[in-house]
């Protein structure tokens, strides 16, 4: 059984062989295949891989907040020892999602309510759910205000009133304020400005160490992914391609894909071009044969049209899902 982390604790989070189909009008089509993934107290794990790898599906699919077409199924999915795949919705919903796990979806910095002060919004939970006496619920939403770098007076804003930089930072706050251990970040940064988005990956780093969160971290740029994770996993057409330590990956990344998605990224201190990958990912209706990744890749071999292979143990490094590693068969 393969798995995407190495940890020297017991994993915080232990996902194995996760699926995730949606039902379409053209048939099903399964975003998220076999994936296998764990993540330790404090780690932070990056999910990275092109537009439509299935990121977000695996990310909600953990969250369990996938759309009504949508199935899930694995064969391990525990938090903290927890069967968190068997637990009944209104026990997750009571005692998990947001409490334990808690994610800023992708996109999501109009979904604040327009008519709701900002304070309001952030104290909810804490009021609503926990039964937390107003007053205290407010100095607790300070306390996390100040942690994400908000100015106070924003508690008595309206969304419309803030930038970009500051509703992510509130989508944040309102992300931690039941104190999950595990934070999933879908793409945080992907709206905002560079300089904005420097300081939001800085103050993530912050509240990684401080806060000792385990973080998963999803986005297109593994140049971002790795300014914050210390394991990356890289997803190809859902399945994934390759896992290892950021490091490892970073400087020798083993899979014909990872190559191309690095080399893709601009280099500005060392001025090379970036090179595009050629092609587009595959249709997940009617994938190709074999190594989903044949199309497109350079070093192509019979084998890759016909048959798929496994993720392969590189001692050292990590693992990587290609026929190029495959010394038995
Ligand atoms: N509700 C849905 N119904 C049918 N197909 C869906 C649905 N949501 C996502 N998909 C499909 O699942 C695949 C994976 O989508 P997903 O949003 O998980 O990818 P992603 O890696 O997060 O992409 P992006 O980087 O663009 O956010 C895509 O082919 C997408 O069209
Ligand atoms: S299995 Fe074959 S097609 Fe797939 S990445 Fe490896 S070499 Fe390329
Ligand atoms: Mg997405």
């Amino acid at each position: 059984m393969s798995k995407v982390a190495i940890h020297i604790s017991e994993p915080l989070l232990e996902v194995r062989d996760l699926k995730v189909n949606y039902k379409t009008p053209d048939g099903v089509l399964t975003a998220v295949d076999a994936v296998s993934l764990s993540v330790a107290p404090g780690e932070s794990l990056g999910i990275v891989g092109e537009s439509g790898a299935g990121k977000s599906s695996m990310a909600l699919a953990l969250m369990r907040v996938l759309p009504n077409n949508a199935t899930m199924e694995a064969t391990a999915m525990e938090l903290e020892s927890l069967d968190i795949l068997k637990t009944p919705e209104n026990t997750f919903r009571r005692t998990v999602r947001w409490q334990k796990i808690s994610m800023v979806f992708q996109a999501a910095l109009e979904s604040l309510n327009p008519v709701i002060k900002i304070g309001d919004q952030v104290t909810e939970p804490l009021i609503v759910h926990q039964g937390t006496p107003k007053n205290m619920a407010k100095a607790e939403v300070l306390r996390l205000f100040e942690l994400v770098s908000l100015p106070a007076e924003t508690f008595n804003r309206y969304p419309h009133e803030l930038s970009g930089g500051l509703k992510q930072r509130v989508l944040i706050a309102m992300s931690l304020v039941l104190r999950p251990r595990l934070l999933i970040l879908d793409e945080p940064t992907s709206a905002l400005d560079v300089t904005i988005q420097a300081q939001i990956m800085d103050q993530l780093k912050d509240l990684k160490k401080h806060l000792n969160l385990s973080i998963i971290f999803v986005t297109h740029d593994i140049a971002l992914a790795s300014d914050i994770c210390d394991q990356l996993a890289v997803m190809y057409a859902g399945r994934i391609v390759e896992t290892g330590p950021t490091t490892s990956i970073l400087n020798s990344p083993q899979h014909p894909y990872t190559q191309m998605l690095l080399a893709s990224m601009p280099l500005i201190k060392e001025n090379i071009e970036p090179q595009f990958i050629p092609g587009d990912p595959p249709s997940f209706l009617h994938p190709p044969k074999g190594c989903r990744f044949h199309p497109r890749c350079p070093y192509v071999f019979e084998k890759c049209t016909s048959d798929e292979p496994s993720l392969i143990n590189i001692p050292k490094h990590g693992q990587v899902k290609c026929w190029l590693f495959e010394t038995k068969q």
